[in-house]
């Protein structure tokens, strides 16, 4: 603004000064008069905010009785913010902050604190959970050794009693499409929100036609004492395995590498932060496998046997029948639900459990339709203890 003005102030005497001062020696006089006056603002403006600052350090060092503002401005002098676990699900970070956030990893693994490990239960649904009332049964008199989260198309807006296991456990969702990277995005996002509580050992992704085939302390119990994680993997040679390769994925997937597995996986911690984290095999994946490659069977599958073969079980703990044929599993309703069909469901299998031979091989099984809701309560005390 000064500037501007200047050239104004220079004309207007022009005619008088000319007559006594040669026009050069009053430009120059102008020119230092206007740096001077320049500096000495600038000098002024710096003194007072030396002075304020000097002010109100002296201030704030005096102890003065202002208990709430003196407690905000203390240093952490606990642990609790870094282990309590986040209370309010919503944060408002991108998936970009909140993967970051989540794959920070303490080094030291001997706690200073008292470290109940818990299972993250989450559901990756459309909106609804139509079998919830079983799950409350299953997880009532556990609390402090599982969480809770909810991956639901964003436009649905879940209506849970304030007392259901789960209210306000909804993470920030975006949309998904069946069969493409989206879906693995959101399973990504899911583990990603668990990973911020440090209590969570063990991640479980399940669907809302997922029941629990046993009562919540021998789940707990196989999957804690586990040494492998439970993610289905394996070699498929057919046209839906092997044939959905594309040579493009190499070197970093080479076809001796590629598999296959079902969606619903069960991971230790140390493995959701490789998936999380993972920016090698991530894009390969998003270029190279579309429709008819579904991605939510072989990402994690394929990743996680490059990355850490020896961690996996290579089975799934979610039982499933695809014996009906086509691209959906078979559905059960009301009528399927009796005794004997709980019974066969929970029968020994072929499987190993640690390097033994198990009796027990699923812990959860799928689909189950909202109406086989009431038949499963009927059965759930008698026949899977809970
Ligand atoms: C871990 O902590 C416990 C108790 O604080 C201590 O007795 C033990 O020696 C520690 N172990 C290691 C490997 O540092
Ligand atoms: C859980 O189920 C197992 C096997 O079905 C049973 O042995 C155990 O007593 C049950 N535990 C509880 C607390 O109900
Ligand atoms: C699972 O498969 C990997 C090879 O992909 C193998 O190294 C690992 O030992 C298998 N796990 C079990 C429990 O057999």
């Amino acid at each position: 603004m000064e500037e501007g003005k200047d050239p104004n102030a220079t004309n207007v005497p022009k005619p008088n000064q000319s007559r006594l001062w040669p026009q050069g020696l009053v430009d120059q006089l102008l020119f230092v008069f206007i740096v001077l006056c320049f500096s000495l603002s600038l000098f002024v403006i710096y003194m007072t905010r030396q002075t304020s600052v000097t002010t109100t350090t002296l201030i704030s060092s005096v102890p003065i009785s202002q208990p709430c503002a003196h407690l905000k401005e203390q240093p952490e002098t606990n642990l609790d913010h870094w282990i309590e676990s986040p209370l309010n699900m919503l944060h408002t970070m991108s998936d970009k902050e909140l993967f970051w956030r989540a794959s920070l990893v303490p080094q030291l693994k001997n706690c200073s604190f008292t470290r109940v490990p818990k299972i993250a239960f989450m559901f990756l649904t459309k909106g609804p959970l139509p079998l919830a009332p079983l799950w409350e049964r299953f997880f009532k008199g556990h609390e402090g050794r599982y969480s809770i989260y909810i991956h639901s198309l964003p436009s649905y807006e879940a209506k849970f009693e304030p007392t259901s296991v789960f209210h306000g456990r909804q993470i920030p969702s975006q949309v998904v499409e069946w069969g493409t990277m989206s879906m693995c995005d959101a399973e990504r996002r899911l583990i990603a929100n668990a990973l911020l509580d440090i209590s969570n050992e063990y991640f479980v992704l399940l669907s809302e036609s997922c029941i629990p085939l046993y009562n919540f302390t021998l789940t707990y119990r196989y999957i804690t004492n586990s040494e492998h994680s439970f993610m289905g993997a394996f070699d498929d040679p057919s046209s839906v395995g092997r044939g959905r390769y594309n040579y493009r994925m190499s070197p970093q997937v080479k076809l001796s590498q590629w598999r296959k597995g079902s969606q619903w996986f069960e991971i230790h911690r140390n493995l959701a932060y490789l998936i999380i984290s993972d920016t090698t095999y991530y894009p390969v994946f998003k270029e190279h496998c579309r429709p008819a490659c579904y991605v939510d069977e072989h990402y994690f599958p394929t990743m996680l046997s490059i990355q850490a073969p020896e961690s996996l079980a290579n089975r799934s703990l979610t039982w499933v029948d695809w014996s009906r044929g086509g691209p959906h599993p078979a559905t059960f309703g009301k009528s399927d639900i009796t005794e004997q069909f709980i019974k066969n469901l929970r029968r020994a299998r072929n499987c190993y459990y640690n390097g033994q031979p198990s009796e027990i091989c699923y812990l959860f099984a799928r689909k189950f339709s909202p109406g086989s809701l009431e038949a499963l309560l009927s059965f759930a005390f008698t026949d899977m203890g809970y």
